[in-house]
């Protein structure tokens, strides 16, 4: 088993799509291990997205992950990392294949309703950075 990182970005809470997606997640056959709602400050998000530094839509990302609550997990499954990026789809929706997270929820590139970590390593780096240990299951 294999835990990864999710968080439904700011847009899917402000449309009421939590309940939605996390079912979808739940269906896919992933365990929920931790959970929590909780708004990042300017700083937060930066230290987060850290890796986008220097591309040129990472003011309008920390913006946007800023605007408003997010819900946070950690997730678990057989190759969960994997399995979570193919549930989510791609970047941007309009490249999403059919039934994936972001073809049914996101509204663009930037506002694509959730996050799924990119590898095991990012996947441990990021659930630490929102989670101790007692707050996970
Ligand atoms: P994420 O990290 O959120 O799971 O998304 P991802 O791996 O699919 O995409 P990544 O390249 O890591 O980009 C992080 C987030 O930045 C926003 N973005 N905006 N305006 C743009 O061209 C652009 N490109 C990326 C998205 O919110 C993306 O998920
Ligand atoms: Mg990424």
């Amino acid at each position: 088993m294999q835990k990864t990182f999710t968080i439904l970005k700011p847009d899917s809470v402000q449309a009421g799509n939590v309940g939605a997606i996390l079912q979808t997640i739940e269906k896919e056959g992933f365990t929920i291990r931790a959970l929590k709602m909780l708004h990042l400050s300017q700083k937060e998000a930066e230290g987060f997205y850290y890796v986008h530094k220097e591309r040129p839509f990472f003011g309008s990302l920390v913006k946007f992950m800023t605007e408003g609550p997010i819900v946070a997990a950690v997730l678990e499954a057989e190759d969960a990392v994997q399995k979570l990026r193919k549930v989510m789809g791609a970047t941007d929706p309009a490249k999403a294949e059919a039934g994936t997270i972001r073809k049914l929820f996101a509204t663009n590139i930037e506002r694509n309703a959730i996050h799924g970590s990119d590898g095991p390593d990012t996947a441990a780096f990021e659930i630490a950075y929102f989670f101790n240990q007692l707050e996970i299951t």
